[in-house]
């Protein structure tokens, strides 16, 4: 399918205070194709190539980390068609980010329950893992089979094994309790981006974006590119972070 970009403008924000990870709800893509007679499945063709170029100028501006959400725990409601076209470009893109990784140099992650995957995709995904762990310009978080609250569920279960042979175990601190998360090591959102008009989370990092700035765009996720993004950052830029001071 061939799509056509606008020029890139000359950028709107600052390099001093870029956000240092941005997380992204790639919503849009059935209505963009709906809109274009097109079947569901081809706008989320068009979503992955957008989610390509957006992660490429992530690496070439300097974000340090990009979060995707690709399939919610939700999304298996969807029709078999659907979720086979998604875990299909899924595969499709892991093969080609393995091949061209010596040449991208990103860090992937994958969050989320992908025991239930194909075999095929989990082998692909332990070895994009493994293979990308070297590299440390941006590191590009997958949300696969993703939900929020399953991802605390799991966190409170996971510690509470850790310490169920330990009676005088410390408190919990929020620090601890994030180590149990799919988040470990990865710094909270600065800012999240939901594209379509959708103003709403959808049990996306429901912990981790407790003081994220949110930036919604009427734009469907595959109209999304770098002037988009730019404008996003630039409106990031414009605000004032407190954390709850005055
Ligand atoms: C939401 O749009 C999109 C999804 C549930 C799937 C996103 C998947 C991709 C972009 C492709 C694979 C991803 C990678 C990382 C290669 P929607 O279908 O809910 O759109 P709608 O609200 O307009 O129906």
């Amino acid at each position: 399918m061939l799509r056509f970009f606008k020029k890139k403008e000359m950028k709107t924000w600052e390099s001093e205070r870029l956000p240092r990870h941005i997380a992204i709800v790639m919503d849009g893509n059935g209505r963009w194709a709906t809109k274009r007679a097109l079947p569901r499945t081809a706008g989320h063709v068009a979503g992955a190539e957008t989610f390509r170029r957006v992660a490429t100028y992530c690496k070439d501006i300097g974000i340090e980390y990009l979060t995707v959400y690709a399939f919610s725990t939700e999304n298996w409601k969807r029709s078999e068609d659907e979720v086979a076209k998604i875990m299909e470009l899924l595969e499709k893109y892991l093969h080609e980010s393995i091949e061209k990784m010596e040449r991208d140099k990103v860090k992937m992650k994958f969050l989320g329950d992908i025991s239930v995957l194909s075999q095929n995709l989990q082998d692909l995904i332990a070895k994009t893992e493994e293979l990308s762990k070297k590299f440390d310009g941006v590191q590009v978080n997958i949300c696969l089979n993703y939900g929020s609250r399953a991802e605390i569920v799991r966190a409170v279960q996971n510690y509470a094994d850790s310490i169920k042979d330990t009676p005088d175990a410390p408190r919990l601190t929020e620090e601890n309790f994030a180590k149990f998360l799919y988040t470990a090591d990865i710094p909270d959102p600065d800012l999240v981006i939901r594209p379509s008009g959708e103003m709403r989370l959808s049990n996306f990092l429901l912990w981790q974006t407790a003081y994220s700035e949110y930036y919604f765009t009427d734009c469907l996720w595959p109209d999304f590119n770098e002037n988009e993004l730019d404008l996003a950052i630039a409106t990031y830029q414009t605000r004032d972070r407190r954390y709850g001071n005055a």
